[in-house]
This record gives structure tokens, C-alpha cells and sequence, in this order.
């Protein structure tokens, strides 16, 4: 989604803004701008496209400044035009705003400025708070010189209902970048002599080792040596330096073609990671501290709800699966969009999980507030660092995935399923979960790098499958108990990159409807590695074959789709706990291909974003 730099300093501001959203054109974006000071001008080019569309179009300008912002823009309000792209310029010229999230306010704001004589060039929200920025410092003259910018921007932000992170350039006070947060992220970069501003850490494109987080409400005044924070009710507030892990942020392609596939490669060390210091071998159980819950507490837990957005809340259904079957807990899963709304009654010894890869996804971030303020502990599970979701959660587990920048979400998905297997070992420990039982599982996630490294070594022959099926415009994904989410993750990963139909069904389900669907035009794929129901996924592919349907399997019993499907990817055999995380390679790997064969940008999907920080 929209991504900010911002750059003051004593170097040419320009390089460093452009290749700060170089660095955040994985989040999605469909035009890009920049804003700079130069001697008291305030010089703007903004384009629809790439970044590298702007940045051929700012090398013909002879643009010299060391203060700056930029912008990527996600289209919300007004389609996608230059005009539209940001930064936005206030009528009078004075100011200049990069924003990202929504001002839902901006139609009355917009009367009201229309009224006063202020102007307007887009369509977009945004440009109507960077005016209302103008109207407060106009307004207000009683202000000291000093702090006038900063209050001009602080009386403005207290009107606005919605979501913000803005950057704030004013050619008033050309040493100075104001910027400021409410529900999308906004940090501040620190490097000698410099300070950066950026939506996400990438954007500081490793000019700065230390960070300072926003918090929702918060506004910063910025120089190029010093950083001063206000509250919204115009109080100081205190804040801490956080030092950036480079090696957890590292964003680089390492020689892979795109970053999904790189993503879908790393997920043995992903996993890996997940489980690093977590098990306890002597008590066949999982140690997980982050929980900050006694077992006592998890005792007296009647009921859990997970809430997530996406890939993620296909993970919450497979943790679903593994806590009912292992801890044996009724596990309620919810879209966090709807959870924050549906008003959902949660009883008192109720725990809530939200997961997030990003930790700003602001449906989840919303769907933790909602549940914190009805009194109960939240837990996040999330692979950003720091992020607003961990901030603000009562506990929780990292992935330590590292970095995922592929727009498509694959590493990510199987460490949160990890995680979420690991909360199923730590609680069934604690009740109905054998000390044997526990073993097999511990075992069974030790092994698990190893499995997934294993299947990985598909990837040729799930390119020639690809080949086949990749111009087929219909797919149905097919599973059943946990397989049924990953038939669910398989479908979104081919959708979303291949602009393919997809749909996913428990296996038992097709009949009921979706049966009408089957055609040789529209493959099956199947996934088949749960024992237990083995038979009856065959018999729901036999129902296909029947219909001339083609079917692709994938499974770790080969033996039984012999002569019956068209296509087999053998996965190995492996414990039941695992096969969900196992079995969910080879979709990624058959959407990639797809993908690629149809000439689709894998990384940078149509419409998509990767963070997605507006409702
Ligand atoms: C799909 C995908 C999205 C995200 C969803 C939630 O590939 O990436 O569906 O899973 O937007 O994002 P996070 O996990 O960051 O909250």
C-alpha cells in the first residue's frame, strides 16, 4: 500500500527519496511523486506509473535540495493521475503533504476551505488536509515563529476522522519536516547529520541504524539533528531509540528471480526460525514465554478466537484444526474486518489471537483494540518487528521470517502455521496431550525444515504441470479437514498472482454445487496427505474423473490416485500435524509458475498491496 520517504540532511535529498521508494514499491502502488526545498521553492514532479517513470522524468529537472518528501500512491480517492499522485500542494503554495490512509472527513473539510478561497487540483482526500494545514497556519497567528508549522499541523490533524501517516514539507520553515500518525505507520529514521522519515523501515534504504516508532496520535517535529514529539493534545511525550536489525530487514533478490520466489525457497530457515529455543525436548512440549500467560492462566482458558486478514486468516483455520485436535479448546476463527464491527460475543475465560505478518494491517489492528477494550488479553503473532500490532498487543510470538516482500504472502503463511502448531503443543501439553503424543509432535516439527526443504525439490516438475494447466481460466482447489484452508490458500496464491479464477471447497463439499463447475476446462488440484479421510478425498476425485475434470494431486500416498489423476506431485510421508505447512509449497510453487507463464508480474500484482493500512 502507499509508501513515505522523507529525507533532511546535508546530501542531495533527491537519490535518497527515490531509492527509499524503490525500497517500497513491493507494498503495491500505481503512481509516485516527490516534493522538494530548494532555496525557498518548493519544487514538485509526480507521476502516474513507476518509480522509475519519476525518476526519469525528475533527471531532466535541475531539482537541488536536502529536504525533501515522497510518495507512493495507492489509489483510494480519485483514480490514478498525475493530478492524484502526491505529494499535494496546499492552494497557497506553502505546503507540501505526503499521506497515507484515509480522511474521511475531506468532503466537509473541502466545503469548508471551498468557502474560505482555497483551491483544489484533485480528487483525493489528502489534498484537502495538506489546505486545512494552510487555513490553521494562516489562521493562527498568536503562535510563536517557532513552533507555528508544527501547531498549524497539529490544529489541523484534531479535525480529521480517519486513518493518517503524513509527512509535512512547509517552504515557512525549510528546516524542517513535520510528520505525523493515526492507524498507518510512520517512523523516523536516524543517521549522522541526517534524518529520514519512511512508512516502513525499508524506506530508510539502510541510511539509518536507529529508529523512533510513532504511536498513534503522535506528531514530530524534525530537523537534521534533533526530533521533538507532541502529543495531539499539544503534550510532550518522551520516546525510545530503537536500533534496526539490518539482517532480519534484508530485502535483497540474493540472485533469486523475484522475491516470491525467493520467499517460498527461504522456508526451511523460516521455519527454522519459528521453532528456534521453543521446544523443550525433556518436557515434549513448547516453550513459549512470548504468551506472557502462566499455565495456570492457560487453564482457565474455555475458548480461543483468532482474527486476521488474508493469507492470515487462512493460517487461523489451520490453527483452528491443530488446537481442537491437540488442546483440545474450542477455536472460533473470525475475519478481523468483520470482528471489529459484528460486535461477536466473547465469554470470560475467552483468549484472542490476532496474527499478521505485517503488523499493520489495520482491520487486525482494529480487531485487537476492539477485543482490548472488552477487557480481553490479546495475543499477537506477527513477523514485523515493532510493529503497531506487537506494540500494542499483551503478548505474542514473532515468526523471525524475515523480511517478506512478495506481495504474495508464502513464507509467512507456513511460519504462521508453525507458530500456531507450536501454541497447540504448548496447551494440549498442559491438558489432554500425552507426553508421547507431545513427542511425536516435537519430533515431527524437527523434521519439518528437512520436509519442506524435500518438496522444494519439486519445483521442475511443478513447472511442467504449470505448463499444461497455465492457460486455463477456471480452477477449483479441493481439501478437507486442515487441507481444507490450504486448498483456501492455494486458490488466493493462483488468483491473486495469475489472474486465474479460483475456488476452494472441502473435498466432501464439491457436490453440493460446485460439481456444476466441472468441465476439462477447469482443473482440480486435490490435496490428499490426511490418512484418515484418504478414501473419500479419492472418491470426491473420482466424482471429477467421472465428469472428464482434470486432477492434479498432492499427495504423499501416490499409490491411491494412480490411473486417476493427471497430474501427481508426491509429497513425503510425514506426521498429520505437519502436512498442512508441508502440502502448502507446492501450490506456491504451482501459482508461481503459472504466474510466470502468462507473463504476470509476480511481485507486483494488479491492485494488490502488500500492507494494507486502510479499511
Ligand atoms: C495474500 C496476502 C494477504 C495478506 C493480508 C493480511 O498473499 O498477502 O492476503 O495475508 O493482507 O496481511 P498481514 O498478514 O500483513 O496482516
Amino acid at each position: 500500500m502507499c509508501g513515505i520517504t522523507g529525507y533532511i540532511g546535508k546530501r542531495d535529498a533527491t537519490p535518497i527519496l527515490i531509492e527509499g521508494l524503490k525500497k517500497l514499491e513491493y507494498r503495491g502502488y500505481d503512481s509516485a511523486g516527490i516534493a522538494l526545498l530548494d532555496n525557498g521553492k518548493m519544487n514538485v514532479c509526480k507521476k502516474k506509473g513507476r518509480v522509475d517513470v519519476l525518476a526519469e522524468e525528475i533527471s531532466k529537472k535541475p531539482f537541488k535540495a536536502n529536504l525533501g518528501i515522497s510518495h507512493t500512491r495507492w489509489a483510494t480517492h480519485g483514480g490514478v493521475t498525475d493530478a492524484n499522485a502526491h505529494p499535494h500542494v496546499s492552494s497557497d503554495g506553502k505546503f507540501a503533504l505526503v499521506h497515507n490512509g484515509i480522511v474521511e472527513n475531506f468532503e466537509s473539510i473541502k466545503t469548508f476551505l471551498t468557502k474560505k478561497g482555497y483551491t483544489f487540483k484533485s480528487q483525493t482526500d489528502s489534498e484537502a488536509l495538506v489546505n486545512l494545514i494552510a487555513y490553521h497556519y494562516d489562521f493562527r497567528t498568536d503562535e510563536s515563529l517557532e513552533n507555528r508549522f508544527l501547531e498549524a499541523v497539529r490544529k489541523a490533524l484534531i479535525h480529521v476522522e480517519g486513518t493518517y501517516g503524513i509527512a509535512v514539507i512547509s517552504k515557512e520553515k525549510p528546516d524542517e519536516i513535520v510528520a505525523a500518525r493515526k492507524g498507518s505507520p510512520l517512523l523516523i529514521g536516524i543517521g549522522k547529520n541526517e534524518r529520514l522519515v519512511s512508512s516502513d523501515v525499508l524506506g530508510f534504504a539502510g541510511r539509518a541504524n536507529n529508529v523512533i516508532y510513532l504511536d498513534d496520535g503522535q506528531i514530530a517535529s524534525i530537523t537534521i539533528d534533533n526530533c521533538d514529539i507532541i502529543s495531539i493534545g499539544n503534550k510532550p511525550i518522551e520516546y525510545k531509540v530503537k536500533e534496526i536489525d539490518w539482517e532480519l530487514e534484508n530485502a535483497d533478490l540474493a540472485g533469486a528471480k523475484h522475491y516470491m520466489q525467493k520467499e517460498i525457497y527461504e522456508q526451511p530457515k523460516a521455519i527454522e526460525n519459528a521453532i528456534r529455543g521453543r521446544i523443550s525436548d525433556d518436557a515434549s512440549t513448547a516453550i513459549l514465554h512470548g504468551l506472557n500467560m502462566t499455565a495456570q492462566e492457560m487453564r482457565q482458558v474455555d475458548r480461543i478466537i483468532f482474527c486476521a486478514c488474508g493469507t492470515a486468516w487462512h493460517a487461523c483455520l489451520v490453527a483452528e484444526q491443530l488446537i481442537e485436535k491437540y488442546a483440545r479448546i474450542p477455536v472460533e476463527v473470525e475475519y478481523a474486518s468483520e470482528f471489529r464491527y459484528r460486535n461477536t460475543p466473547i465469554e470470560k475465560n475467552t483468549l484472542v489471537f490476532v496474527l499478521s505478518q505485517s503488523g499493520e494491517t489495520i482491520d487486525t489492528l482494529e480487531a485487537l483494540r476492539e477485543s482490548q477494550r472488552k477487557g480481553f488479553k490479546t495475543l499477537a503473532i506477527t513477523n514485523a518487528i515493532a510493529s503497531t500490532i506487537s506494540r500494542e498487543s499483551d503478548g505474542g510470538l514473532y515468526q523471525y521470517a524475515g523480511k517478506e516482500v512478495g506481495v504474495a504472502s508464502t513464507k509467512a503463511f507456513t511460519s504462521q502455521v508453525v507458530i500456531c502448531l507450536l501454541i497447540a503443543l504448548h496447551i494440549g501439553r498442559m491438558r489432554d496431550l500425552s507426553y508421547t503424543a507431545g513427542k511425536e509432535i516435537v519430533e515431527a516439527i524437527k523434521k519439518l525444515p528437512n520436509l519442506v526443504e524435500e518438496t522444494l525439490q519439486q519445483a521442475k516438475h511443478i513447472e511442467e504441470i504449470a505448463k499444461k494447466y497455465a492457460f486455463n481460466e477456471d480452477f477449483l482447489f479441493l481439501g478437507r479437514l486442515d487441507e481444507f484452508p490450504i486448498a483456501l490458500e492455494g486458490a488466493l496464491k493462483l488468483k491473486e498472482i495469475s489472474y486465474i479464477h479460483a475456488e476452494a471447497y472441502p473435498a466432501g463439499e464439491m457436490k453440493h454445487g460446485p460439481i456444476a463447475l466441472i468441465c476439462p476446462e477447469c482443473p482440480s488440484v486435490i490435496f490428499a496427505n490426511a490418512e484418515d479421510v484418504l478414501s473419500k478425498v479419492v472418491s470426491n476425485a473420482q466424482e471429477i474423473k467421472a465428469r472428464k475434470g482434470k486432477i492434479i494431486a498432492i499427495t504423499s500416498f501416490p499409490e491411491a490416485f494412480e490411473g486417476l489423476a493427471d497430474d501427481i506431485i508426491q509429497l513425503p510421508k510425514m506426521h498429520d500435524c505437519v502436512r498442512t505447512i508441508v502440502a502448502t509449497v507446492p501450490a506456491q510453487l504451482l501459482a508461481y509458475y503459472i504466474a510466470l507463464e502468462r507473463g504476470c508480474d509476480v511481485d507486483k500484482p494488479r491492485n494488490l498491496a502488500k500492507a494494507v493500512t486502510v479499511e
